[in-house]
């Protein structure tokens, strides 16, 4: 996580006597990752965290997911998706995925059930709307731009709010997403050359007490999924600090770096995950070499599948190509994909681009869920090979 943070009561030092109004000892929990080895936060509750009553085995939304065969880059239509009386974590309509990562894109207008992942960190990209997350570390406000980075197994709901649902992207790891290290001191400061830092990071802002009896959690776990009734609300914490806690950054704070000559994604880096990255394209002065050539030469990048999500502004590379707001593209491992035809010659000389993307970089091949073929333009693999 980003660095240390400290939200409501905690006790002067960690584990020792630290008591409610009546006299009983508020349940300390630590929450860390890699055993005891790295990252953590502690929580106090008001009830022991550990108390359920009742465990169900349950079965979620679920789709087939088929391989990128024939090879063929792709073109999804995410807002062909649309749905009403979804919420964002049983709506979520997924896209790509394999071992390592879970695409998916949600429309949500209803709460999310309570809901922990175990399986991994996610990060939930806000195309559109707005949301109220609720967690055990507080509440975020996330808004249109936000990067909401809930870590492994906390507990929470999402709740739209907003006169419009809320339009998520959501990247779901089987393992940490945070800052990439070279970002990064040893000590886990930002260093100058970031793109981003600490003053970008928003975290919880105001813890929830809930005070219920017999409530559900949904877990996503390494072996599917099961419905934990807790015999008392989760929402009950009146204190925690540590460096593992949700937080949210926004692309609008991505500060882009720049060049004389084009620069390639890794420029763009905003966080790594288990073989994957994610990247961030906002709107940016481009190169200024006499004779540059602004937008991106042909590429192969033999190890990954690039996915970009077409988040805002005006992709001059791919006019033509039927990409516009909402777009995911695919373009596999085992493929060149470059500009579309003219887009070279008319960027010479353009000062800036305004465009807002999410890029999704794989080390491992992705697969195609339902709902994708579903939205796929399959006329895109051929939109290369026409005159400019
Ligand atoms: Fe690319």
């Amino acid at each position: 996580m980003p660095y240390y943070r400290s939200l409501g009561e905690v006790p002067r030092k960690r584990h020792t006597q630290f008591r409610r109004p009546d006299g009983g000892l508020y349940a300390e929990e630590l929450m860390g990752q890699e055993g005891f080895s790295s990252d953590s936060s502690l929580l106090y509750h008001r009830h022991a965290p550990t108390a359920i009553v009742a465990a169900e085995a349950y079965t979620p939304p679920a789709w087939s997911r088929q391989p990128n065969r024939p090879l063929k880059p792709r073109h999804l239509v995410t807002h062909k998706l649309d749905t009403t009386g979804a919420d964002a974590v049983l709506g979520r309509q997924h896209l790509l995925a394999n071992d390592d990562v879970r695409l998916s894109y949600v429309v949500a207008d209803t709460p999310s059930p309570l809901y922990r992942n175990a399986v991994g960190d996610e990060c939930l990209y806000v195309e559109a709307g707005a949301a109220r997350i609720e967690t055990t570390f507080g509440v975020l406000d996330a808004v249109a731009g936000d990067y909401v980075l809930i870590p492994t197994s906390v507990i929470f709901r999402v709740v739209p709010t907003g006169d419009a649902p809320v339009r998520l992207f959501v990247i779901e790891a089987s393992g940490h997403i945070g800052p990439p290290k070279r970002f990064l001191s040893v000590r886990g400061q930002f260093l100058e050359h970031a793109p981003y830092c600490e003053r970008d990071i928003r975290g919880p802002h105001e813890l929830i007490h809930v005070d219920a009896a017999d409530v559900d959690v949904l877990v996503q776990h390494r072996r599917g999924w099961t419905r934990h009734t807790y015999a008392r609300h989760p929402f009950d914490v009146v204190g925690w600090d540590g460096m593992q806690y949700p937080w949210i950054f926004s692309i609008h704070d991505y500060e882009p770096i720049t060049g004389r000559i084009h620069q390639p994604p890794p420029a763009h880096q905003t966080f790594q995950g288990p073989n994957f990255v994610i990247c961030s394209f906002v709107p940016r002065k481009v190169d200024y070499h006499p004779l540059a050539i602004p937008v991106p030469y042909n590429h192969h990048n033999v190890d990954s599948d690039e996915v970009l999500f077409y988040t805002g502004g005006n992709y001059e590379a791919r006019r033509g190509s039927g990409i516009g707001q909402g777009s995911i593209s695919l373009h596999p491992s085992g493929f060149t994909h470059g500009p579309q035809p003219g887009a070279a010659e008319r960027s010479i000389g353009a000062e800036y681009f305004d465009e807002l993307a999410v890029m999704v970089d794989t080390f491992r091949p992705l697969d195609l869920c339902e709902p994708a073929l579903a939205v796929e333009d399959e006329n895109y693999a051929w939109t290369w090979n026409r005159q400019p």
